[in-house]
């Protein structure tokens, strides 16, 4: 089961992904939280990503690439996989498509921009695990620390306004395209299955209406 969770920074795409890989049994990729280990381990590749991250604009193509393909080629990743946060552009999609990966099913999350903001400025990360927490819809049970270490949660700095505005239209501009890429590509070939969801629901409906669509396509 190769999987790719789609939809804006704060579309639920980190909240959804940690329950369904468990679920299926396989990997939980995030490009953002690879990146975010890099910047505390300050690796060569953490002071790259730092200073994009911060900016809300992406990486160059080159480089979340061979981040992303090192890490699909590992034991963990052989029986499949569920990505969050690549591809976000066509280059990086096309990169994937050389590389012989075939992606099954490709999922949207579909959250209104007003939305998004609002979750984005009361989001809570634990950066070292990469939980994620809401102060209204998903609070940590004691307020700012992490429920499993107790470890302290972070804002994270690209979760301030204008770079979550300038996030959403990094959004807009590279991955609505990606996405009639992967629709046009289902309509030709029948494959990737390509589904959208609404994802402007409460948590546990999204997971459900996932689950849903995949049980009903599968
Ligand atoms: P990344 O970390 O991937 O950020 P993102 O795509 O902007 O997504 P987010 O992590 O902000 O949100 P999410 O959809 O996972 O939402 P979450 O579940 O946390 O990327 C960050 C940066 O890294 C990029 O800007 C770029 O610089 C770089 N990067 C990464 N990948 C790259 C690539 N491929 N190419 C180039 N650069 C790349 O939920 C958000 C909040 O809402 C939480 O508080 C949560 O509790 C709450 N919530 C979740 N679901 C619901 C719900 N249904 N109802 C109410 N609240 C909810």
């Amino acid at each position: 089961m190769r999987i790719l969770l789609l939809g804006p920074p704060g579309s639920g795409k980190g909240t959804q992904a940690k329950g369904l890989a468990e679920m299926l049994n396989i990997p939980h990729i995030s490009t953002g939280d690879m990146l975010r280990q890099a910047i505390i381990n300050q690796t060569a590749l953490g002071q790259d990503a730092k200073r994009y991250m911060n900016q809300g604009v992406l990486l160059p193509d080159p480089l979340i690439i061979e981040m992303t393909q090192r890490r699909l080629s590992k034991q963990d990743c052989q029986s499949g996989w569920l990505l969050d946060g690549f591809p976000r552009t066509i280059v990086q999609a096309e990169a994937l498509a050389d590389a012989g990966i075939v992606i099954d099913y490709v999922i949207i999350l579909e959250v209104p921009d007003v939305a998004v903001i609002h979750r984005l400025s009361q989001r809570r990360v634990h950066l070292a695990s990469g939980r994620v927490y809401h102060l209204t819809y998903c609070p940590p049970r004691e307020p700012g620390k992490d429920d499993e270490t107790g470890e302290p949660l972070i804002h994270r700095e690209d979760d301030y306004e204008p770079t979550i505005q300038k996030r959403l239209n990094v959004y807009h501009a590279q991955v609505t395209p990606l996405i009639e890429f992967y629709r046009s590509l289902s309509k030709q070939h029948g494959q990737p299955k390509t589904m959208s969801v609404n994802g402007d629901a409460p948590i546990e409906a999204v997971r459900d209406s996932v689950i849903q669509l995949i049980k009903q396509t599968g």
